[in-house]
Protein backbone atom coordinates (compact mmCIF):
# COMPACT_ATOMS: atom_id res chain seq x y z
CA UNK A 1 0.00 0.00 0.00
CA UNK A 2 1.48 3.43 -0.84
CA UNK A 3 1.91 6.13 1.77
CA UNK A 4 -0.76 8.19 -0.15
CA UNK A 5 -2.97 5.04 0.88
CA UNK A 6 -2.29 4.81 4.22
CA UNK A 7 -3.23 8.65 4.83
CA UNK A 8 -6.50 8.01 2.77
CA UNK A 9 -9.13 5.63 3.80
CA UNK A 10 -11.56 6.89 1.27
CA UNK A 11 -8.89 5.51 -1.56
CA UNK A 12 -8.04 2.42 0.14
CA UNK A 13 -11.70 1.49 -0.57
CA UNK A 14 -11.52 2.51 -3.34
CA UNK A 15 -8.77 -0.29 -3.88
CA UNK A 16 -10.61 -2.66 -2.33
CA UNK A 17 -14.02 -2.63 -4.35
CA UNK A 18 -11.63 -2.29 -7.62
CA UNK A 19 -9.41 -5.61 -6.47
CA UNK A 20 -12.99 -7.51 -6.27
CA UNK A 21 -13.82 -6.20 -9.49
CA UNK A 22 -10.36 -6.97 -11.07
CA UNK A 23 -11.24 -11.02 -9.80
CA UNK A 24 -14.95 -11.15 -10.77
CA UNK A 25 -15.27 -13.42 -13.95
CA UNK A 26 -17.21 -11.80 -16.85
CA UNK A 27 -21.00 -13.65 -17.42
CA UNK A 28 -20.88 -14.81 -13.75
CA UNK A 29 -22.68 -13.26 -10.41
CA UNK A 30 -20.52 -10.88 -8.92
CA UNK A 31 -17.81 -12.18 -6.24
CA UNK A 32 -19.64 -12.27 -2.60
CA UNK A 33 -17.05 -9.28 -0.86
CA UNK A 34 -19.20 -6.93 -3.35
CA UNK A 35 -22.54 -8.06 -1.64
CA UNK A 36 -21.15 -8.25 1.94
CA UNK A 37 -18.41 -5.99 2.84
CA UNK A 38 -18.54 -2.71 4.28
CA UNK A 39 -15.80 -1.08 2.91
CA UNK A 40 -17.47 -1.76 -0.38
CA UNK A 41 -20.58 -0.54 0.30
CA UNK A 42 -19.51 2.78 1.38
CA UNK A 43 -17.61 3.07 -1.53
CA UNK A 44 -20.96 2.21 -3.56
CA UNK A 45 -22.64 5.14 -1.44
CA UNK A 46 -19.83 7.61 -2.06
CA UNK A 47 -19.26 7.03 -6.08
CA UNK A 48 -22.71 6.10 -7.15
CA UNK A 49 -25.40 6.87 -4.85
CA UNK A 50 -24.41 10.08 -4.25
CA UNK A 51 -23.27 10.75 -7.44
CA UNK A 52 -26.34 9.35 -9.60
CA UNK A 53 -29.71 10.33 -10.65
CA UNK A 54 -31.82 8.91 -8.21
CA UNK A 55 -35.76 8.22 -8.38
CA UNK A 56 -36.92 9.65 -5.63
CA UNK A 57 -41.50 9.56 -6.18
CA UNK A 58 -43.72 11.49 -8.13
CA UNK A 59 -45.56 14.37 -8.76
CA UNK A 60 -48.73 12.80 -7.75
CA UNK A 61 -47.29 12.55 -4.16
CA UNK A 62 -47.13 16.15 -3.85
CA UNK A 63 -50.70 18.05 -5.90
CA UNK A 64 -50.84 20.81 -3.82
CA UNK A 65 -48.35 23.92 -2.91
CA UNK A 66 -47.08 22.65 0.37
CA UNK A 67 -47.27 19.36 0.28
CA UNK A 68 -44.24 17.08 0.39
CA UNK A 69 -42.03 13.69 0.63
CA UNK A 70 -38.95 12.82 1.98
CA UNK A 71 -36.37 10.34 0.83
CA UNK A 72 -33.63 9.29 2.90
CA UNK A 73 -30.46 8.21 0.89
CA UNK A 74 -27.00 8.04 1.50
CA UNK A 75 -26.84 9.79 5.15
CA UNK A 76 -29.21 12.62 3.23
CA UNK A 77 -32.17 13.47 3.68
CA UNK A 78 -33.85 15.21 0.37
CA UNK A 79 -36.92 17.38 1.24
CA UNK A 80 -38.84 17.42 -2.45
CA UNK A 81 -41.75 19.66 -1.98
CA UNK A 82 -44.16 21.55 -4.30
CA UNK A 83 -44.09 25.74 -3.97
CA UNK A 84 -46.48 28.08 -3.44
CA UNK A 85 -45.56 28.77 -7.38
CA UNK A 86 -46.78 25.04 -8.07
CA UNK A 87 -42.98 24.22 -8.88
CA UNK A 88 -41.53 20.98 -7.54
CA UNK A 89 -38.14 21.76 -5.96
CA UNK A 90 -35.50 19.53 -3.64
CA UNK A 91 -33.76 21.10 -0.36
CA UNK A 92 -31.61 19.45 1.94
CA UNK A 93 -33.83 18.26 5.25
CA UNK A 94 -31.44 20.26 7.44
CA UNK A 95 -31.94 23.37 9.34
CA UNK A 96 -29.89 26.39 8.24
CA UNK A 97 -28.93 27.29 11.89
CA UNK A 98 -27.78 24.47 14.03
CA UNK A 99 -28.77 21.92 11.67
CA UNK A 100 -31.80 19.71 13.19
CA UNK A 101 -33.90 18.03 10.48
CA UNK A 102 -37.13 19.37 9.68
CA UNK A 103 -39.32 17.41 8.94
CA UNK A 104 -39.47 13.65 9.96
CA UNK A 105 -39.61 10.77 7.29
CA UNK A 106 -42.60 10.28 5.52
CA UNK A 107 -45.68 12.65 3.36
CA UNK A 108 -46.96 15.73 4.62
CA UNK A 109 -48.26 19.45 4.12
CA UNK A 110 -47.46 22.55 5.40
CA UNK A 111 -47.56 26.14 4.89
CA UNK A 112 -43.96 27.03 5.89
CA UNK A 113 -41.12 24.79 6.83
CA UNK A 114 -40.83 25.75 10.97
CA UNK A 115 -37.77 23.92 12.25
CA UNK A 116 -38.87 22.26 15.97
CA UNK A 117 -35.49 23.10 17.65
CA UNK A 118 -35.52 27.12 17.31
CA UNK A 119 -38.62 28.04 15.23
CA UNK A 120 -36.55 29.33 11.92
CA UNK A 121 -39.20 29.46 9.15
CA UNK A 122 -38.51 28.58 5.48
CA UNK A 123 -41.22 29.46 2.69
CA UNK A 124 -41.54 26.74 0.20
CA UNK A 125 -39.28 27.87 -1.96
CA UNK A 126 -36.33 27.58 0.59
CA UNK A 127 -35.80 31.01 1.10
CA UNK A 128 -35.68 31.90 5.04
CA UNK A 129 -38.16 33.86 6.19
CA UNK A 130 -38.15 34.11 10.05
CA UNK A 131 -35.26 33.50 12.58
CA UNK A 132 -36.20 35.09 15.96
CA UNK A 133 -33.76 37.02 17.11
CA UNK A 134 -31.29 36.81 14.71
CA UNK A 135 -29.06 39.53 14.07
CA UNK A 136 -29.60 42.16 11.97
CA UNK A 137 -26.15 42.04 10.30
CA UNK A 138 -26.38 38.95 9.40
CA UNK A 139 -27.68 37.94 6.08
CA UNK A 140 -30.99 35.92 5.91
CA UNK A 141 -30.80 35.77 1.76
CA UNK A 142 -27.78 33.71 2.18
CA UNK A 143 -29.41 31.48 4.75
CA UNK A 144 -32.36 29.54 2.41
CA UNK A 145 -32.35 25.80 2.60
CA UNK A 146 -29.51 23.90 0.56
CA UNK A 147 -31.23 22.79 -2.62
CA UNK A 148 -30.74 19.44 -3.98
CA UNK A 149 -30.78 19.07 -8.10
CA UNK A 150 -33.83 18.23 -9.51
CA UNK A 151 -35.15 16.72 -12.77
CA UNK A 152 -39.46 16.00 -13.37
CA UNK A 153 -39.66 13.59 -16.48
CA UNK A 154 -43.53 12.74 -17.20
CA UNK A 155 -44.16 13.50 -13.42
CA UNK A 156 -41.33 11.30 -12.47
CA UNK A 157 -39.00 12.91 -9.89
CA UNK A 158 -35.41 12.18 -10.36
CA UNK A 159 -32.85 13.77 -7.39
CA UNK A 160 -28.72 13.73 -7.65
CA UNK A 161 -27.22 14.15 -4.35
CA UNK A 162 -24.14 15.76 -6.66
CA UNK A 163 -22.91 18.98 -6.67
CA UNK A 164 -22.32 18.70 -10.20
CA UNK A 165 -24.76 16.16 -11.91
CA UNK A 166 -24.30 14.81 -14.69
CA UNK A 167 -25.97 15.87 -18.14
CA UNK A 168 -27.20 12.49 -18.64
CA UNK A 169 -30.62 11.98 -17.58
CA UNK A 170 -31.46 15.32 -19.22
CA UNK A 171 -30.29 13.51 -22.63
CA UNK A 172 -32.11 10.45 -21.96
CA UNK A 173 -35.64 12.59 -20.87
CA UNK A 174 -36.51 13.59 -24.20
CA UNK A 175 -36.60 9.99 -25.62
CA UNK A 176 -38.67 9.03 -22.52
CA UNK A 177 -41.21 11.47 -21.73
CA UNK A 178 -43.42 10.06 -24.67
CA UNK A 179 -43.53 7.08 -23.23
CA UNK A 180 -44.63 8.95 -20.11
CA UNK A 181 -47.21 11.23 -20.80
CA UNK A 182 -50.49 9.43 -22.13
CA UNK A 183 -50.44 8.00 -18.36
CA UNK A 184 -50.73 11.70 -17.22
CA UNK A 185 -49.27 11.42 -13.63
CA UNK A 186 -49.77 15.03 -13.24
CA UNK A 187 -53.36 14.16 -12.93
CA UNK A 188 -53.40 11.10 -10.73
CA UNK A 189 -52.90 10.59 -7.28
CA UNK A 190 -51.71 7.94 -4.39
CA UNK A 191 -53.72 4.98 -3.92
CA UNK A 192 -50.66 3.01 -1.60
CA UNK A 193 -48.03 3.03 -0.58
CA UNK A 194 -45.77 0.29 0.56
CA UNK A 195 -42.48 -0.07 2.16
CA UNK A 196 -40.56 -3.22 2.44
CA UNK A 197 -37.29 -3.57 3.89
CA UNK A 198 -35.69 -6.84 1.92
CA UNK A 199 -32.60 -8.50 3.86
CA UNK A 200 -30.12 -8.46 1.07
CA UNK A 201 -27.68 -6.13 -0.70
CA UNK A 202 -29.29 -3.50 -3.05
CA UNK A 203 -27.60 -5.22 -5.88
CA UNK A 204 -29.53 -8.68 -5.23
CA UNK A 205 -32.34 -6.64 -5.53
CA UNK A 206 -31.49 -5.01 -8.63
CA UNK A 207 -30.68 -8.55 -10.04
CA UNK A 208 -33.47 -10.35 -8.81
CA UNK A 209 -35.53 -7.73 -10.51
CA UNK A 210 -33.97 -7.93 -14.08
CA UNK A 211 -34.64 -11.14 -15.04
CA UNK A 212 -37.66 -13.26 -14.95
CA UNK A 213 -35.72 -16.61 -14.95
CA UNK A 214 -37.18 -17.16 -11.14
CA UNK A 215 -40.74 -15.96 -12.20
CA UNK A 216 -42.50 -19.13 -14.03
CA UNK A 217 -42.07 -21.16 -10.21
CA UNK A 218 -41.84 -18.17 -8.38
CA UNK A 219 -44.25 -15.75 -9.09
CA UNK A 220 -47.77 -17.55 -9.31
CA UNK A 221 -49.70 -14.25 -8.95
CA UNK A 222 -47.50 -11.98 -11.06
CA UNK A 223 -47.05 -14.94 -13.75
CA UNK A 224 -51.07 -15.07 -14.33
CA UNK A 225 -50.34 -11.64 -16.38
CA UNK A 226 -46.89 -11.27 -16.53
CA UNK A 227 -45.46 -13.25 -20.21
CA UNK A 228 -42.91 -16.11 -18.35
CA UNK A 229 -41.23 -16.30 -21.41
CA UNK A 230 -39.53 -12.59 -20.57
CA UNK A 231 -36.48 -12.26 -21.78
CA UNK A 232 -36.62 -15.27 -23.89
CA UNK A 233 -35.33 -15.46 -27.47
CA UNK A 234 -37.16 -17.62 -29.88
CA UNK A 235 -34.75 -20.34 -29.51
CA UNK A 236 -34.73 -20.63 -25.95
CA UNK A 237 -38.51 -20.67 -25.42
CA UNK A 238 -38.88 -24.32 -24.00
CA UNK A 239 -41.53 -26.34 -25.24
CA UNK A 240 -43.65 -26.39 -22.38
CA UNK A 241 -44.01 -22.94 -22.78
CA UNK A 242 -44.66 -22.79 -26.50
CA UNK A 243 -48.25 -22.31 -25.91
CA UNK A 244 -47.60 -19.30 -23.75
CA UNK A 245 -45.11 -17.49 -26.19
CA UNK A 246 -47.27 -17.53 -28.89
CA UNK A 247 -49.39 -16.13 -26.88
CA UNK A 248 -47.31 -13.50 -26.45
CA UNK A 249 -46.72 -12.89 -29.92
CA UNK A 250 -50.29 -12.58 -30.70
CA UNK A 251 -50.35 -10.17 -28.02
CA UNK A 252 -47.40 -8.21 -29.24
CA UNK A 253 -49.11 -7.77 -32.85
CA UNK A 254 -52.57 -6.87 -31.23
CA UNK A 255 -50.91 -4.15 -28.89
CA UNK A 256 -48.20 -2.63 -31.27
CA UNK A 257 -51.23 -2.39 -33.96
CA UNK A 258 -53.38 -0.66 -31.01
CA UNK A 259 -50.32 1.61 -29.80
CA UNK A 260 -49.67 2.71 -33.47
CA UNK A 261 -53.17 4.11 -34.18
CA UNK A 262 -53.55 5.64 -30.93
CA UNK A 263 -49.98 7.42 -31.56
CA UNK A 264 -48.57 5.73 -28.25
CA UNK A 265 -45.00 4.95 -27.90
CA UNK A 266 -44.23 1.27 -27.30
CA UNK A 267 -40.64 0.44 -28.91
CA UNK A 268 -38.01 -0.91 -27.12
CA UNK A 269 -35.20 1.95 -26.26
CA UNK A 270 -32.50 0.11 -23.98
CA UNK A 271 -29.06 1.29 -22.99
CA UNK A 272 -28.53 -0.11 -20.05
CA UNK A 273 -24.31 -0.62 -20.12
CA UNK A 274 -22.60 2.40 -20.81
CA UNK A 275 -24.27 5.29 -19.76
CA UNK A 276 -24.01 6.89 -16.20
CA UNK A 277 -28.19 7.09 -16.67
CA UNK A 278 -28.65 3.40 -17.80
CA UNK A 279 -32.56 3.21 -18.55
CA UNK A 280 -34.65 0.34 -20.66
CA UNK A 281 -38.15 1.66 -21.93
CA UNK A 282 -40.53 -0.18 -23.50
CA UNK A 283 -44.81 -0.97 -23.81
CA UNK A 284 -45.52 -4.91 -23.44
CA UNK A 285 -48.20 -6.99 -23.56
CA UNK A 286 -50.04 -8.19 -20.50
CA UNK A 287 -51.33 -12.19 -20.82
CA UNK A 288 -55.08 -12.87 -20.06
CA UNK A 289 -57.77 -9.76 -20.80
CA UNK A 290 -54.47 -7.59 -21.46
CA UNK A 291 -55.57 -4.62 -19.33
CA UNK A 292 -53.82 -5.14 -15.27
CA UNK A 293 -51.87 -6.58 -12.96
CA UNK A 294 -55.18 -8.89 -11.85
CA UNK A 295 -55.63 -12.36 -11.70
CA UNK A 296 -57.45 -12.66 -15.54
CA UNK A 297 -55.97 -9.52 -16.68
CA UNK A 298 -58.75 -7.19 -16.41
CA UNK A 299 -58.59 -3.59 -15.48
CA UNK A 300 -58.01 -3.04 -11.34
CA UNK A 301 -59.48 0.74 -11.61
CA UNK A 302 -62.60 1.72 -13.33
CA UNK A 303 -61.74 4.97 -14.29
CA UNK A 304 -58.96 5.03 -16.54
CA UNK A 305 -55.44 7.58 -15.89
CA UNK A 306 -55.36 10.81 -18.32
CA UNK A 307 -57.41 10.62 -21.05
CA UNK A 308 -57.26 7.50 -22.15
CA UNK A 309 -60.37 5.07 -23.49
CA UNK A 310 -58.39 1.88 -24.35
CA UNK A 311 -57.89 -0.44 -21.30
CA UNK A 312 -55.34 -2.58 -23.34
CA UNK A 313 -52.56 -1.10 -23.28
CA UNK A 314 -50.33 -3.65 -21.56
CA UNK A 315 -47.38 -2.18 -19.00
CA UNK A 316 -45.54 0.43 -20.37
CA UNK A 317 -41.95 -0.61 -17.86
CA UNK A 318 -39.50 1.99 -17.16
CA UNK A 319 -36.11 0.82 -15.53
CA UNK A 320 -33.32 2.93 -14.44
CA UNK A 321 -30.11 2.24 -12.83
CA UNK A 322 -29.55 2.54 -9.98
CA UNK A 323 -33.02 2.72 -8.31
CA UNK A 324 -36.36 2.07 -10.12
CA UNK A 325 -38.78 0.07 -11.97
CA UNK A 326 -41.86 1.66 -13.25
CA UNK A 327 -45.36 -0.13 -14.83
CA UNK A 328 -47.28 2.24 -16.41
CA UNK A 329 -50.77 0.70 -17.59
CA UNK A 330 -54.23 2.37 -18.67
CA UNK A 331 -55.47 2.16 -15.47
CA UNK A 332 -53.02 2.64 -12.61
CA UNK A 333 -48.59 2.97 -12.19
CA UNK A 334 -46.92 1.08 -9.75
CA UNK A 335 -43.80 2.60 -9.23
CA UNK A 336 -40.93 1.02 -7.19
CA UNK A 337 -37.91 2.85 -5.27
CA UNK A 338 -34.63 1.42 -3.80
CA UNK A 339 -32.25 2.46 -1.33
CA UNK A 340 -29.81 0.91 0.17
CA UNK A 341 -29.32 0.50 4.22
CA UNK A 342 -26.83 -1.33 4.63
CA UNK A 343 -24.35 -4.32 3.13
CA UNK A 344 -27.42 -6.49 3.70
CA UNK A 345 -30.71 -4.10 4.09
CA UNK A 346 -32.67 -2.46 1.53
CA UNK A 347 -35.65 -0.35 1.05
CA UNK A 348 -38.29 -1.31 -1.79
CA UNK A 349 -41.05 1.34 -1.95
CA UNK A 350 -43.95 0.42 -3.65
CA UNK A 351 -46.33 3.37 -4.85
CA UNK A 352 -49.90 2.13 -6.75
CA UNK A 353 -51.43 6.01 -8.35
CA UNK A 354 -55.17 5.68 -9.99
CA UNK A 355 -56.50 8.61 -11.71
CA UNK A 356 -56.90 11.59 -9.52
CA UNK A 357 -61.05 11.16 -9.41
CA UNK A 358 -61.13 8.02 -9.40
CA UNK A 359 -62.94 6.63 -6.09
CA UNK A 360 -62.12 4.32 -3.93
CA UNK A 361 -64.61 2.05 -3.07
CA UNK A 362 -66.10 2.53 -6.37
CA UNK A 363 -63.32 2.97 -9.04
CA UNK A 364 -60.85 0.54 -7.43
CA UNK A 365 -60.73 -1.43 -3.94
CA UNK A 366 -57.10 -1.12 -2.69
CA UNK A 367 -56.62 -4.80 -1.80
CA UNK A 368 -57.28 -5.85 -5.47
CA UNK A 369 -55.50 -3.16 -6.56
CA UNK A 370 -52.62 -4.36 -4.39
CA UNK A 371 -52.40 -7.66 -4.48
CA UNK A 372 -50.44 -9.04 -6.84
CA UNK A 373 -47.21 -6.58 -6.44
CA UNK A 374 -47.86 -7.12 -2.67
CA UNK A 375 -47.15 -11.01 -2.90
CA UNK A 376 -44.75 -10.62 -5.50
CA UNK A 377 -42.67 -8.20 -3.72
CA UNK A 378 -42.94 -10.39 -0.80
CA UNK A 379 -42.07 -13.96 -2.65
CA UNK A 380 -38.85 -11.88 -4.32
CA UNK A 381 -37.88 -10.59 -0.67
CA UNK A 382 -37.72 -14.45 0.04
CA UNK A 383 -35.26 -14.74 -3.01
CA UNK A 384 -33.09 -11.49 -2.25
CA UNK A 385 -32.78 -13.25 1.32
CA UNK A 386 -31.66 -16.66 0.25
CA UNK A 387 -29.03 -15.05 -2.45
CA UNK A 388 -27.78 -12.90 0.73
CA UNK A 389 -27.04 -16.04 2.82
CA UNK A 390 -25.37 -17.75 -0.08
CA UNK A 391 -23.19 -15.02 -1.30
CA UNK A 392 -22.08 -14.42 2.30
CA UNK A 393 -21.07 -18.08 2.68
CA UNK A 394 -17.26 -19.07 2.47
CA UNK A 395 -18.61 -21.99 0.20
CA UNK A 396 -20.22 -19.36 -2.34
CA UNK A 397 -18.83 -19.93 -5.98
CA UNK A 398 -19.79 -16.68 -8.51
CA UNK A 399 -22.33 -19.05 -10.83
CA UNK A 400 -22.48 -18.31 -14.97
CA UNK A 401 -25.48 -16.27 -16.26
CA UNK A 402 -27.83 -17.40 -19.07
CA UNK A 403 -29.50 -15.37 -21.64
CA UNK A 404 -32.84 -15.17 -19.93
CA UNK A 405 -30.30 -13.47 -17.31
CA UNK A 406 -28.62 -11.06 -19.90
CA UNK A 407 -30.32 -8.21 -18.30
CA UNK A 408 -28.72 -8.65 -14.80
CA UNK A 409 -25.46 -9.22 -17.09
CA UNK A 410 -25.95 -5.91 -18.26
CA UNK A 411 -26.93 -4.49 -14.88
CA UNK A 412 -23.52 -5.62 -13.40
CA UNK A 413 -21.49 -4.62 -16.34
CA UNK A 414 -22.92 -0.90 -15.83
CA UNK A 415 -22.08 -1.30 -11.89
CA UNK A 416 -18.21 -1.94 -12.69
CA UNK A 417 -18.48 0.44 -15.64
CA UNK A 418 -19.85 3.17 -13.32
CA UNK A 419 -17.93 2.38 -10.49
CA UNK A 420 -14.26 2.61 -12.50
CA UNK A 421 -15.51 5.68 -13.68
CA UNK A 422 -15.53 7.68 -10.70
CA UNK A 423 -12.62 5.82 -9.36
S1 LIG B 1 -31.61 24.14 14.44
FE1 LIG B 1 -33.33 24.82 13.31
S2 LIG B 1 -33.93 26.61 14.28
FE2 LIG B 1 -32.21 26.00 15.39
FE1 LIG C 1 -39.31 -11.57 -9.01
Amino acid sequence: MTDQLVGDPAAGRRTNILDHLDHRTPGHSLPGALYTDPEVFETEIDLLWRRRWLFVGTVAEVPEPGDYLTFDVAGSSVLVIRDDDEQVRAFHNVCRHRGSRLVAPGNGSVGNLVCGYHSWTYATDGSLRYAPQLSPDIDRACLGLRPVALREVGGLIYCSLAATPDGDLDLAADQIRDYLTPHRLDRAKVAAQVDLVEEGNWKLVLENNRECYHCEGGHPELTCTFFPTWGLSEDQVPDRLRADHDRYLFAEADLMRRCDELGIPHRLVEDLVERPFGFRIQREPLDGVGESFSIDGSRLVGRLLGDLADPQLGRCTFHTQPNAWIHLLADHVVTFSVTPLSPDRTLVRTTWLVHEEAVEGVDYDVEALTAVWRATNEQDATFVRNTQLGVADPAYVPGPYNEAERHVDYFVRWYDAQIRSEV
